[in-house]
């Protein structure tokens, strides 16, 4: 390989000489080609500054379910510097642990958050995205990303948990500045607005979960404060916030991301975008292909609990290990044509690895696909001659949630 993978050298591997070194800066910069270039050589790769990285999509799907690897939430925040403080205490209270501790958190969402009831919100769904298209302004450039892609996942969430919609800018602007620390793109000057931005959501959702206590009503909040009570599982009223501003924070940017993404495929693949127009049953497999070709998250990180041996490349104890789903996205053991957007690919997946695997898969996905499936089918039926005005929204990034910069549309 010569290459700009590899800064135009052979690559580099590892003492032993078993495991090539992918240089993490190339990897952020330019992830699908350098993860393709790689995945070639091997399905497990060292990364420059530590830790592996996990690139096979087999691997990936066994390592999620391996309980000799368990969550890095802790180590990632050390890393970053935070010890202490409303981020580290949300984090520690939230269900992004493992053990007893994650089923205790995520079981009541078993039944309030369960498919049946997320079906539910279609309808919702639908006319947050109808109201979205009819502020635009007929033959003038509209901001697709003000105007449609953020305001809609915020919009669901805050339907669904019963928050005010006067309240929603609030929330969407703590939300994300809290969320911000998932990435590594932040200086360190910079933590204690995202400190911050955590303390006010979790007092927000305090006086939400207060008031539906008092005043129990027939909503989502309701349902989950009754589900804790009924079930006497000995959640705290800490950890019961801290789910609450999880399921916020972790809703908002990654769907935000999809949506985006989508329309922006869709309109480059002009074919496919007039196919769905004719026939609005193909939303489905429209969403499905473009979170394959183009997944919110890139990476999500594990910590090696013991020694192991991945794909013969031996990882020691306490190592990082990067979980590349946007390169098993994109491994060409599974998929034919891996770097080409077809939604009438016949190797569409059912389950998407882009919303993770094992225990801590994505708990919202099914309201993630009705988001993007509806908002898809409403654009379609009232925009259909919708185009790019201006060029195509780069993407950028491989670690964490992924980044998305402003498209503007014209209809
Ligand atoms: C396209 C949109 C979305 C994508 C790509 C996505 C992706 C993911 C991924 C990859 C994980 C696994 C993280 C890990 O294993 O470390 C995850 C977890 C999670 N997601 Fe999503 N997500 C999306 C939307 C949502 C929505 C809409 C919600 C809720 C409203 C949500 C709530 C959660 C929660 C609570 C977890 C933690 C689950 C656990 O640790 O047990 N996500 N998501």
């Amino acid at each position: 390989m010569n290459d700009a993978a590899t800064d135009g050298h052979p690559p580099r591997y590892t003492q032993d000489g078993a495991t090539p070194i992918v240089l993490a800066e190339k990897l952020e910069a330019d992830p699908h080609t350098v993860c393709a270039r790689y995945r070639a050589l091997s399905p497990v790769v060292a990364r420059s500054t530590g830790g592996f990285v996990v690139l096979g999509a087999a691997e990936i799907e066994a390592l999620l379910k391996d309980d000799r690897v368990r969550s890095a939430k802790a180590e990632t925040n050390r890393a970053k510097g935070i010890t202490d403080g409303p981020l580290w205490d949300f984090y520690q209270l939230s269900m992004q642990v493992d053990g007893p501790e994650h089923r205790k958190r995520r079981a009541p969402f078993t039944r309030t958050f369960a498919l049946r009831l997320i079906e539910q919100t279609r309808p919702m769904i639908r006319a947050v995205a109808d109201r979205l298209i009819d502020n635009w302004i007929q033959d003038r450039p509209v901001d697709f990303v003000d105007g449609f892609a953020k305001p809609l996942p915020a919009l669901t969430i805050a339907h669904i948990l019963g928050i005010p919609e006067e309240e929603v800018p609030r929330f969407t602007t703590l939300s994300n500045e809290a969320a911000r620390v998932t990435g590594f793109n932040w200086a360190p000057e910079e933590l204690p607005s995202m400190q911050e931005a955590c303390r006010q959501m979790v007092s927000l959702v305090q006086q939400m979960l207060m008031d539906r206590r008092s005043r129990p009503r027939e909503d989502f909040l309701s349902r989950y404060l009754a589900e804790i009570d009924i079930k006497a599982d000995g959640l705290s009223a800490e950890e019961a916030v801290a789910q609450i501003v999880l399921l916020i924070a972790a809703g908002i940017e990654t769907t935000r991301f999809a949506e985006i993404a989508l329309v922006s495929l869709l309109m480059q693949h002009r074919s496919q975008w007039d196919a769905i127009c004719r026939n609005p049953e193909l939303a489905q497999r429209a969403v499905r292909e473009s979170l394959r070709f183009e997944p919110s998250v890139g990476t999500i990180v594990r910590v090696s609990a013991q020694p192991l041996a991945i794909a013969g490349h031996v990882v020691p104890a306490g190592q990082l290990i990067h979980l590349s789903l946007l390169s098993a996205s994109r491994d060409e053991r599974v998929f034919q044509r891996s770097g080409e957007f077809d939604i009438m690919r016949d190797d569409l997946p059912r389950t998407n690895i882009g919303f993770g695997g094992g225990m801590h898969r994505c708990l919202g996905d099914s309201l993630a696909l009705a988001e993007l499936e509806e908002s898809l089918i409403a654009l379609t039926q009232r925009v259909p001659q919708l185009r790019l005005a201006g060029a195509q929204p780069q993407i950028r990034g491989h670690s964490g949630v992924r980044r998305i910069e402003g498209m503007q549309v014209v209809s």
